[in-house]
């Protein structure tokens, strides 16, 4: 019997022992030499918080529109393929325990469950909430534009289009395990065997790798967003941006909202962590669309942190997993609603009583405290250098 879970790391604890060792390494793993992975994490700690006191903090208000859909808190969940690896009831356990939380999940295009069956596994149960779809670009473009009207018939509210996959990345224990599907499995969207992952030989390499060179389209550029906005009645939300200047070119596209993303650092290992590009885009966008966050966010002061910085909301993938491998719909429950209540918790310790008040003012950099530090040391020896010189002015002339 496991102890008291209290911390998303409890789960991913758990979620290691009870899962075949190649689906964990699949979860858990970044790029290469996962540097990305491990600063994604480590952004958080480079910003401290700065409480402010007696602001009555008895209610606090989490609650946040994203796309115009009222969610109980800034937190959704982000895309992560193939759940029914981490439960049987993969996808649909999700979805349910999103409607019983009250927020937001992005279903991911290579989901073990199909796009009708997840919406009617969040609508059959009780709650408010949202789904959206996660968009790869196959080469193959009607079959793309099939899961787009699948979704639009579905009731999926908007697509979310991943723009960092033109191959995948290097994750060096999925080429080691020579990751693939489980047998009993395979990515439900697709009818035939190639395209829902479960045809069996791809070599000594990741058989995702393999996949994605064969069917993911890398020769996407901005025109495409035009393209797949022309096809859709869906707001269009661009995932995977990084830098200001692919903000400004999302939004001249006309999209609806950027996910400031490096895809759970499982891409190009070095690129920045989220955090420490959000400010950028946030100030590039200008509030001409909506922004949001994932990478990296495990605790509710991480979610303060990033919405003072100008998220919207943002979305969490690996501590999701966790839950479903631990306990089903239970466990994702159980994730979402402890960071939840950390949350609050964090926003009342604060000072702060509704997530529209959370801004910079929150919130000082580590960086920055040092070299003012350093800054006023510095003024402080050339007062005394001063005084000196003035004092042997007076003596010697
Ligand atoms: C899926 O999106 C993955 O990164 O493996």
């Amino acid at each position: 019997m496991s102890g008291q879970r209290v911390c998303v790391s409890d789960f991913e604890d758990e979620a290691r022992k009870v899962l075949p060792k190649s689906v964990f390494d699949y979860y858990r793993s970044g790029a290469d030499q996962q540097h990305t992975l491990t600063d994604n994490v480590a952004a958080f700690n480079r910003w401290h918080l700065l409480p402010r006191v007696l602001r009555d903090v008895s209610t606090v208000d989490m609650s946040v529109s994203v796309l115009g859909h009222r969610l109980s808190m800034p937190v959704c969940v982000a895309a992560t393929a193939m759940q029914r690896m981490a439960h049987p009831e993969g996808e649909t356990a999700t979805a349910r325990a999103c409607r019983a939380v009250g927020t937001g999940m992005m279903l991911s295009s290579w989901a073990t469950s199909t796009i009708e069956e997840v919406m009617s596994a969040m609508t059959s149960s009780a709650g408010g909430a949202v789904l959206w779809l996660q968009l790869y670009i196959y080469k193959d473009r009607e079959l793309t534009l099939s899961l787009v009207r699948r979704a639009e018939e579905a009731g999926y509210k908007a697509i979310f289009v991943t723009v960092d996959t033109p191959y995948l990345g290097r994750r060096l224990d999925d080429m080691r395990n020579r990751f693939k599907l489980p047998s009993h499995l395979s990515m439900s969207n697709f009818t035939s065997a190639s395209l829902a992952f479960s045809e069996g030989n791809y070599g000594d390499d990741s058989g995702l790798a393999v996949y994605v060179a064969k069917a993911i389209d890398p020769t996407l550029c901005w025109d495409d967003i035009t393209w797949l906005k022309k096809h859709t009645h869906l707001p269009v939300i661009v995932k995977g941006i990084l830098n200001g200047e692919d903000a400004v070119q999302a939004v001249n596209r006309g999209v609806s909202g950027i996910l400031v993303s490096n895809h759970g650092a499982r891409q190009l290992d070095g690129v920045p962590a989220t955090l420490d590009v959000l400010e950028e885009v946030v100030k590039s966008v200008d509030g001409r669309c909506e922004v949001y966050m994932d990478g990296g966010v495990r605790r509710g002061t991480d979610v303060l942190k990033a919405l003072a910085l100008g998220a919207k909301a943002v979305f969490i993938g690996r501590p999701v997993l966790w839950g479903l491998s631990c306990q089903g719909e239970q466990g994702v429950t159980k994730v979402l609603e402890l960071v939840k209540e950390e949350l609050r918790l964090a926003m009342a310790l604060s000072g702060c009583r509704s997530v529209s008040e959370l801004s910079l003012q929150w919130l000082f950099r580590r960086r920055r405290e040092s070299l003012r530090r350093h800054w006023t040391f510095l003024c402080h020896q050339l007062r005394s250098v001063h005084s000196l010189l003035r004092c042997s002015q007076q003596m010697f002339f």
